[in-house]
């Protein structure tokens, strides 16, 4: 009863930000991503009478608080489904900072959900796991997929899933996770769904998501990643406006997350195609296209407080492995 799985993490264009059920991970509105190929969690889970009690590991330390009981909130899920009450063991290894704000738990839950069904000997359509990894974590949903993902939000556990728009190869643009902080955040995202509604920038917010949602589509059907670089940009300005003007007010930016915002701005008055996003954290994507990223990534690397980058390009679907993690 054990399984090894790996998953990508995705960044997402038009953003989750506010749940209308903070227990089932209900988003108010849809959401659209790309599943990253580089960014990916490996998660192996073992279900066994061996173990006193579960026992999660993330990145090699033993969670506890929150964090765990988050795990263990979805391993009883998978418990009941399967009707079994074995205590688990879960080992997660991502390959990027985790709780910055690059999704590491959109990864970490997918790769659980996929891993977990599969240690229990469960079968369930691709539909269904991306409900059932939404219960993990909202955007883990999207990481249910590969290449351009869109989550329609439904308003029940059942119709709340995210599905295929296109293949990670329809269009090979690169996402640079541009990393000025591996800190955890010091306010979650779970807590933030939770301070959204109290912004007077959260009803902006929603009310720009269907046409974004339209144009990010349109820009992914006709390649133009001017179209969607500008939905980006105004996607992850609005949620960070959301974050700040909530109560208490949140402010995830660093220095070094202004100049790279200043130094894409610059590159684009230039002539270059670049553009930015962010997700809740202070750690930026970067999103061009494959003949310009090694001058860009170079780039990025010489503004100040930048620590690393990761170059991304569109990642496929979560896959079973053998390697376990233990
Ligand atoms: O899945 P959560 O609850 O960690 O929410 C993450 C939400 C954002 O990453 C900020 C935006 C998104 O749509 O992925």
């Amino acid at each position: 009863m054990k399984a090894t799985a790996k998953a990508g993490s995705n960044i997402a264009f038009v953003k989750f930000w506010g749940e209308m059920d903070p227990t089932l991970h209900l988003p108010l509105n849809s959401s659209l991503s790309m599943t990253l190929d580089q960014a990916y969690s490996i998660v192996t889970v073992e279900f066994s009478p061996h173990y006193a009690q579960d026992e999660v590991d993330l990145e090699g330390v033993q969670a506890e608080g929150p964090r765990r009981e988050r795990v263990v909130r979805f391993l009883d899920y998978l418990r009941a489904l399967a009707r079994v009450s074995l205590p688990a063991r879960v080992a997660a290894r991502t390959t990027f900072p985790v709780a910055t704000g690059l999704a590491s738990s959109a990864s970490l839950f997918a790769a659980l959900t996929v891993a977990g069904l599969a240690a229990l000997g469960l079968s369930r359509d691709e539909r269904t796991m991306s409900t059932i990894a939404r219960l993990g974590s909202g955007s883990a949903a999207r990481s249910m997929f590969g290449g351009w993902v869109e989550w329609v939000a439904g308003g029940r556990h059942e119709d709340s899933y995210a599905q295929p728009l296109k293949p990670p190869d329809w269009w090979p643009i690169t996402d640079i996770l541009v990393i000025v902080s591996s800190e955890p955040k010091e306010v979650s995202s779970v807590a933030g769904h939770g301070m959204a509604a109290s912004s007077p920038c959260q009803t902006v917010r929603l009310s720009r998501v269907p046409e974004h949602l339209a144009l990010a589509r349109t820009a992914i059907e006709t390649r133009d990643l001017g179209l969607l670089g500008r939905v980006a940009e105004e996607e992850g300005l609005l949620l960070h406006a959301v974050a700040m003007t909530g109560t208490p007010p949140v402010l995830h930016w660093l220095p070094a997350t202004v100049g790279v915002i200043r130094r894409v701005l610059d590159w684009r008055r230039e002539g270059l195609p670049v553009y930015y996003t962010l997700d809740a954290g202070p750690n930026i994507h970067v999103l061009t296209p494959p003949e310009y990223t090694a001058q860009i990534a170079a780039g990025l690397c010489r503004v100040e407080g930048v620590d690393h980058t990761m170059v991304c390009q569109p990642g496929g679907p979560p896959i079973l492995g053998d390697v376990h993690n233990f």
